[in-house]
């Protein structure tokens, strides 16, 4: 696409954009190139708050299926747009309905906290949602001594770890980006950068996380990059992360762990894409009323939390 090419589809959406009152929500792995037309780029935490939250009409989600429908989900009366159908999410995928129910049976009588990571049928039989931003407060929020947690078994492990006094029991689904990332990994990288301050995101691997000096979700890794005194980060978690610092902070190296790091789901969306489904109003996301209000109580439980 040439710089002109680029600008005018700039154009026409931010037109779009104003005459059908939309708004584009992005997720920080999102092509970098869609914070240019997007109203808000953050974490899932963070664009729940803004889905629940805005008197938009329509809202274009730059993300993945399962963000989109929980943007429908608290925000029923809006139309939700997911500009490519492809980007799904293998870890939501890992758990079902069916599932989800066998799990609880095998642990019955413990509350369920569903990483946002799910699909609506998932989050309809849990007792809270979170994200990995809220994941350690809304477990601790529960008081309770055991708590299940579904589908990322590592960042269970961690708020597992973070809550000496609380059990969780983990079903056994990850990520299968952040999971690319090997301990050796990071060690190669201090080796060459030995100053650098390594950031790692709670969805890796437990033996990753032991070698972080932060642990944190997206925009946690990009505040703690901000704020910190230190000039290299060596970033453990996806690509879109690092184009987001170097593009911010040029004073500051930042250095991507490992050149497999990179969500392909997270990358199907292009300035193309948000302009189709602006003008044919394409994908909208649909969920069942019934199912939606059963989804609906843990989201929101969540969102409160934090608001
Ligand atoms: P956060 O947005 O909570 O950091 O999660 C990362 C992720 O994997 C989203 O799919
Ligand atoms: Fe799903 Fe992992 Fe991609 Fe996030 S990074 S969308 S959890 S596969």
């Amino acid at each position: 696409m040439t710089t002109k090419d680029k600008k005018e589809i700039i154009e026409k959406i931010q037109k779009l954009k104003k005459e059908k009152n939309a708004i584009v929500l992005a997720h920080c792995y999102q092509n970098v190139e869609i914070d240019e037309v997007a109203d808000f780029v953050g974490d899932s935490l963070y664009l729940s708050q803004q889905a629940a939250k805005t008197d938009a009409d329509i809202i274009v989600f730059a993300g993945v299926y399962f963000m989109a429908e929980t943007a429908k989900i608290l925000s029923p009366d809006k139309k939700v747009l997911l500009p490519r159908l492809e980007a799904g999410c293998q870890m939501a995928d890992m758990i079902n309905l069916q599932q989800i129910r066998e799990f609880k049976s095998k642990h019955p009588n413990i509350p369920v906290v569903c990483y946002v990571n799910s699909t609506a049928e998932v989050k309809s039989e849990s007792d809270i949602c979170c994200t990995s931003a809220n994941a350690v407060k809304v477990v601790k929020s529960m008081n309770v001594p055991k708590v299940l947690f579904v589908p990322d078994t590592y960042l269970g492990t961690y708020v597992g770890e973070q809550l000496k006094d609380v059990e969780v029991i983990t079903y056994p689904g990850y990520c299968p980006t952040h999971l690319r990332i090997r301990p050796e990994d990071i060690l190669e990288r201090k080796k060459q950068y030995p100053d650098a301050e390594v950031l790692v995101h709670p969805e890796c691997h437990k033996e990753v996380v032991k070698l972080a000096d932060f642990v944190g979700s997206t925009t946690g890794i990009m505040k703690r990059a901000k704020e910190s005194s230190a000039k290299t980060f060596i970033i453990v978690t996806e690509l879109g992360v690092v184009e987001r610092l170097e593009r911010d902070f040029p004073d500051k190296k930042f250095v991507l762990v490992s050149p497999k790091a990179v969500c392909a789901n997270m990358k199907w969306i292009h300035l193309e894409d948000i302009l189709n489904s602006l003008e044919a109003e394409q994908h909208e996301i649909d969920v069942d009323p019934e199912l939606a209000k059963r989804a609906y109580a843990p989201i929101e439980k969540m969102v409160g939390i934090n608001s």
